[in-house]
């Protein structure tokens, strides 16, 4: 439970990358550390998340204060988009001083944009990565003009959140939900902490339609010789980052074991949201 939850506001100046430049002060507070070094070593793909060389080749890297690459990134991808269409379950939302986890919220980027939203009183990031939540976070702020008062940073599992049970009005993965190799434990993680009336947004989740899953099971026949059609052993998940696959009937069915209701929104490019509400339980 969150017992010396350090609420004191800290100013961290950004150097401008190669110029030196002083860029203008991010407000933020300190980082709580939920877990220990050797900790978080034993975490799945946190050695690939915490491998900073690796990083600094990705779009996401905006240490260096090049946002326009992100920016690009995050429209290219249509990661913005779908995260624009979620903003509508967080509009509505009943509660006014709403209170937003983001989990394994990466560089950021969704953290900076909840907390511009008038009903949102906190966004709590948690992350296993710590350079991106020690350093390319307060850049996210920057990038997206953030409320860096409003933020709040964790370094910890997404499976264990030392917050106070159903205590969470929302709980935001971003491109996340498919890194967890226990999908039932982090639902069940986040069932403990949400509210009664609280619900689950997912973006950046894979759609795989029919077309894509033709495809796969042409290119295992005619370069490996295989007729594959077990979904399953088709994208099997990626041991290195993380990632596995679901179809929309699994995500369906992992809600639905928790008693919770699902609602499905296309946004293009093979991505989906999932929106599932705990009410009615
Ligand atoms: C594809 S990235 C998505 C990051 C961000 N939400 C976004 O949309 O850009 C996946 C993230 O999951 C984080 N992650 C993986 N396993 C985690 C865990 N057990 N707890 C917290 N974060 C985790 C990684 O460090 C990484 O930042």
């Amino acid at each position: 439970m969150i017992k010396s939850l350090d609420r004191k506001i800290i100013l961290t100046g950004i150097s401008h990358g190669k110029c030196k430049k002083k860029r203008e002060a991010v407000r933020m507070r300190k980082i709580e550390k939920w877990i220990s070094d050797e900790e978080l070593e034993s975490i799945y793909s946190s050695s690939y998340w915490n491998n900073v060389e690796e990083e600094k080749k990705k779009g996401w890297w905006i240490a260096d204060g090049n946002f326009k690459k992100c920016l690009e990134l995050l429209k290219q991808s249509r990661l913005l988009e779908a995260y624009k269409k979620s903003e509508k379950f967080l509009l509505s939302f009943p509660a006014k001083s709403i209170i937003v986890v983001d989990l394994a919220a990466g560089i950021g980027w969704t953290t900076a944009l909840l907390s511009k939203l008038p009903g949102v009183m906190e966004v709590r990031a948690v992350e296993i990565s710590k350079h991106r939540l020690e350093s390319l976070f307060e850049h996210s702020i920057k990038m997206l003009s953030g409320e860096g008062n409003k933020i709040f940073r964790y370094l910890g599992s997404f499976y264990d959140l030392k917050f106070e049970n159903n205590s969470v009005d929302v709980i935001y993965m971003s491109q996340a939900f498919h890194h967890a190799a226990q999908p039932l434990k982090l639902l069940s993680e986040c069932d403990r902490v949400l509210k009664a009336n609280g619900i689950i947004i997912l973006i950046g989740e894979q759609y795989f339609g029919i077309k894509t899953i033709f495809k796969k099971i042409l290119s295992n026949l005619f370069r490996k010789g295989k007729l594959t059609i077990n979904f399953y052993k088709m994208f099997p998940p990626d041991p290195i980052l993380g990632d596995h696959y679901y179809r929309c009937r699994d995500y369906y069915s992992m809600f639905g074991t928790m008693g919770y209701s699902v609602k499905r929104e296309y946004v293009g490019n093979e991505k989906v949201i999932y929106v599932a509400g705990k009410t009615g339980r």
